[in-house]
């Protein structure tokens, strides 16, 4: 009802949108290009939201974390595994070395048992950098209500084909909003159109696998009448969820200070904050790659689907029976990632296997990425694109967005990099969309 309303409100004021300057949600009209120039030439002026001054002293520490960024040496996959394990949310591979977030207790335990940290830097260092840069980046930025004002206006624009519904609640009770667009079905009605599904941020810092989603689907709109995105809009069913943790990006960016906080916000049992929702799903829950320590960021939960973010996901899979394609949003590393991610071997049907190979090594040329199977990188079980490849039979694909290295902004990469990723990907998601109605096409 609230949406109803608020979707009518905008209606009746669009008309009047440059006339007056009421500076609430309804009279603004979000364009693609307003958007990409908002990322590139942050306007200072109109920040929807500001940091907060820092007092000098408190720029050097992120209080109370007790994680550091190291890195290790280890050269297989296995290896590599063992330490997400142990609890090491691995960021980067390098030759022999690989590097990631730990708890100061993962670091006790690899210590212990002899692994060799060749590095080990505590988030300050960063936290003055991005005290100094980042501010000004983030306006461009979209947090939930910002994402939510831009879904609400755009659904209004093309009510006639889009539809902007939440598919459930967060842990916080935050809806999760989902804009659907089909030119016959509405929200959650049925459609025995080839479906596409496109999920961000899963992961909290991950803030620009908000914007490559959100950004996505102002680009469709705008352009629904080019031959090509008409008959995408007209031939397939396309969802579109760019902030599937919203609990958990909101509490990355409170504060004026990042948190590098990746799971939801849990509360466990024994105080540490969060599960990670990307090794949450059921398939092979708990296995390899999975960390059972509440402390670790890559903390699989009590149990598979113990969280209600997954929870939602499932049942929003679960429920339509049309859905081909997927793309789950992360950051960062550039790489396209295709299933199986729990186990090394590869995926034991072969049109399947050459299908996602096809699509991947396609996506990768788009992009620039690197394609590879996601095990690869290490094995990590109860990840989003396991689960609905295997469970749902969806061609899922995990994407690892820019920046390539933590040195070049990692989790918080700035402006200077959105306005390539996004269009990028949207090249990349569009092409996705071109085999949505029959992947194995792309073998033929
Ligand atoms: N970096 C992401 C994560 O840790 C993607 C993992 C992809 N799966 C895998 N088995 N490597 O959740
Ligand atoms: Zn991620």
């Amino acid at each position: 009802m609230k949406l109803i309303l608020s979707l009518v409100f905008f209606l009746t004021s669009f008309s009047c949108a440059y006339a007056n300057d009421l500076g609430q949600a309804a009279e603004k009209s979000f364009s693609f290009k307003q958007l990409l120039k908002s990322i590139s030439e942050p306007d200072l002026k109109n920040l929807n939201f500001s940091f907060p001054e820092a007092k000098a002293e408190e720029n050097f520490v992120l209080r109370g974390d007790e994680r550091y960024f190291i890195t290790v040496l280890a050269s297989t996959k296995e290896e590599r595994t063992r330490l997400m394990e142990l609890g090491l949310d691995i960021q980067e591979v390098e030759g022999n070395k690989v590097s990631g977030i730990a708890h100061a207790k993962t670091v006790t335990l690899l210590s212990q048992k002899g692994y060799v940290i060749v590095e080990k830097i505590t988030f300050s260092g960063y936290a003055k950098e991005f005290l100094k840069d980042f501010p000004i980046a983030d306006s461009a930025y979209h947090n939930y209500a910002e994402m939510v004002e831009v879904l609400q206006a755009i659904t209004a624009k093309n009510s006639d084909i889009a539809s902007l519904y939440s598919i459930g609640k967060s842990l916080e009770e935050r809806e999760i909003w989902t804009l659907r667009i089909n030119t016959d079905a509405k929200e959650n009605e049925k459609s025995d159109k080839p479906g596409a599904v496109f999920i961000g941020d899963h992961h909290a810092r991950e803030h620009i696998s908000v914007e490559v989603p959100l950004l996505h689907a102002v680009w469709l709109l705008e352009n629904r009448n080019k031959p090509e995105i008409k008959n995408y809009i007209e031939t397939l069913d396309i969802y579109i969820i760019p902030m599937l943790n919203p609990d958990g990006a909101e509490y990355d960016i409170e504060g004026g200070k990042y948190k590098w906080h990746r799971k939801n916000t849990r509360k466990n049992p024994d105080g540490n904050i969060g599960v990670d929702l990307n090794r949450n799903y059921a398939f092979r829950w708990g296995g390899a790659g999975a960390s059972h320590s509440t402390y670790s960021d890559t903390y699989c939960g009590p149990s598979a689907f113990s969280e209600p973010e997954t929870q939602v996901a499932k049942k929003f899979f679960e429920s339509h029976d049309n859905l081909k394609t997927y793309i789950s949003y992360h950051s960062y590393s550039e790489l396209v990632l295709y299933p199986w991610g729990g186990v090394y071997e590869p995926v034991e049907n072969e049109k399947d296997r050459k299908a996602f190979i096809a699509m991947a090594k396609e996506m990768a040329d788009i992009t620039g990425y690197t394609a590879k199977q996601s095990s690869e990188l290490y094995a990590a079980t109860g990840d989003a694109t396991d689960w609905t490849y295997a469970e749902r039979g969806v061609f899922s694909f995990t994407f690892e967005l820019s920046p390539s290295r933590w040195g070049s902004g990692g989790f918080y990469p700035g402006v200077s990099i959105l306005e390539k990723t996004v269009k990028d990907n949207i090249a990349a998601a569009n092409y996705l969309l071109s085999v949505t109605d029959d992947p194995y096409k792309t073998i033929k």
